[in-house]
C-alpha cells in the first residue's frame, strides 16, 4: 500500500515509481481525506500479510505535512501484524527529524516505522523571504539524480537496510554492520540543527505560518479553474470566474502558485520575483 501526498509532483513521481517496483497503486492522502465526512471520520484499510506500507510526501518545514498527520490520525487498520512500514520523503535539501515525527505519530496508532529514506528534489518553497526555486541547472541536476537515488532506496528496502535518523553507528559490533549502518544514515538527509528545526521551527510553522493566507490571483488570471481543481484542501473556490482563498484550510503545499498556467498567483509581495516549478511529469 502506497499512500502519498504531493504539492508540485515530486512526491507523486516517487510514489508512482515505487508503485511500479512493488506492484501497488498509489493512493492519494488528500483524496482519502475528502471522504472523511461521508465515512464518519474513519478511514479503514486492510493490509495483507505480505504487504509493505509506504508513506510518500514532501518535507514541510523539517517535518511531516499537516495533511499526512491528519490522515494517520483517522486511519483504521485491519490486518496489521508488524508488516514493514516505510517513509520515503522528498526535500529540497534536508529533512531534520521528519522521520522521528512520523515514527511518533504512527506509534500512537500501534504501528512501527521500519525505515525512512529521503530524495533531494527541486525546491518548491517560495512563500517566505530568503527561499526561492532552484536555478534551472540545479533543478535539472536534482531531477537527473533522482532515479538513481530511488533505485538505491529500493535496493536498501529489499536488503533490509532500515535507514533513518535513529541509526546509531557507534553501537554496531563488527565492520560489516558498521558499513551497513553508515549506508543507512546516508539514505536519509538529516542536515544541520535538527532539534531546532524539527521541534521548534516546525511547531511555529504548523501553529502560526499555516494560519496565514496571502494568496491572491492578479488581473492576468484567465479563469481556467485549474487552481480550484488541484487544491488538495478545497481552499480555493471560483467566484464569478475569479479564484478566492478561504481562510484556515490552506496547508501551503504551493500547488496553486506553481501550477497556474499564466503565473497569475502571488503570495503577497513575497513571490513577485521568484521562480515557479512543478515536476515535468505533471501535465
Ligand atoms: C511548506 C513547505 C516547506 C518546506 N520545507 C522544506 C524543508 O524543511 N526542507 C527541505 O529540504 N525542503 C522543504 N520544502 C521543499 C519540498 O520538500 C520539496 O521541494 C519537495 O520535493 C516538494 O514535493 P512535492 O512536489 O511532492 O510537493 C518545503 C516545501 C514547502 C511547500
Ligand atoms: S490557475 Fe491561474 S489562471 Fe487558472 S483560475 Fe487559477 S489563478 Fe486563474
Ligand atoms: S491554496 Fe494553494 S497552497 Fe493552499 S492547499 Fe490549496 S493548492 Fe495548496
Amino acid at each position: 500500500m502506497i499512500f502519498y501526498f504531493t504539492g508540485t509532483g515530486n512526491s507523486l513521481w516517487v510514489a508512482k515509481r515505487l508503485g511500479e517496483v512493488f506492484d501497488e497503486s498509489p493512493v492519494s492522502i488528500a483524496g482519502q481525506l475528502q471522504n472523511l465526512e461521508s465515512s464518519g471520520g474513519k478511514l479503514p484499510f486492510t493490509l495483507n500479510p505480505d504487504e509493505k506500507m509506504f508513506f510518500v510526501f514532501p518535507v514541510h518545514s523539517w517535518g511531516v505535512p499537516k495533511l499526512v498527520m491528519q490522515f494517520i490520525k483517522h486511519m483504521q487498520w485491519k490486518g496489521y501484524n508488524s508488516q514493514p512500514v516505510y517513509m520515503v520523503c522528498t526535500c529540497g535539501d534536508e529533512c531534520g527529524y521528519t522521520d522521528r515525527i512520523l515514527r511518533k505519530r504512527l506509534a500512537r496508532k500501534g504501528i512501527t516505522l521500519t525505515g525512512a529514506y529521503s530524495i533531494v528534489m527541486p525546491n518548491n518553497y517560495i512563500l517566505m523571504k530568503g527561499f526561492n526555486t532552484d536555478s534551472k541547472e540545479v533543478e535539472q541536476q536534482k531531477l537527473a539524480a533522482a532515479p538513481g537515488r530511488l533505485q538505491t532506496i529500493v535496493e536498501a528496502i529489499n536488503n533490509h537496510i532500515a535507514a533513518g535518523s535513529c541509526i546509531v553507528t557507534g553501537d554496531v559490533a563488527d565492520a560489516t554492520a558498521e558499513s551497513s549502518a553508515k549506508k543507512a544514515t546516508a539514505l536519509y538527509a538529516v542536515g544541520t540543527h535538527p532539534v531546532l528545526k524539527s521541534y521548534i521551527v516546525y511547531w511555529l510553522f504548523v501553529t502560526f505560518a499555516l494560519k496565514q493566507n496571502k494568496f491572491e490571483a492578479t488581473k492576468i488570471c484567465i479563469s481556467c479553474g485549474l487552481c480550484e481543481k488541484i487544491c488538495p484542501t478545497k481552499t480555493i473556490v471560483m467566484e464569478e470566474g475569479h479564484p478566492e482563498w478561504e481562510r484556515g484550510s490552506c496547508v501551503q503545499c504551493t500547488a496553486c502558485i506553481h501550477r497556474c498556467p499564466v503565473r497569475a498567483i502571488e503570495y503577497g509581495v513575497e513571490t513577485w520575483k521568484k521562480g515557479r516549478y512543478h515536476h515535468p511529469d505533471l501535465k
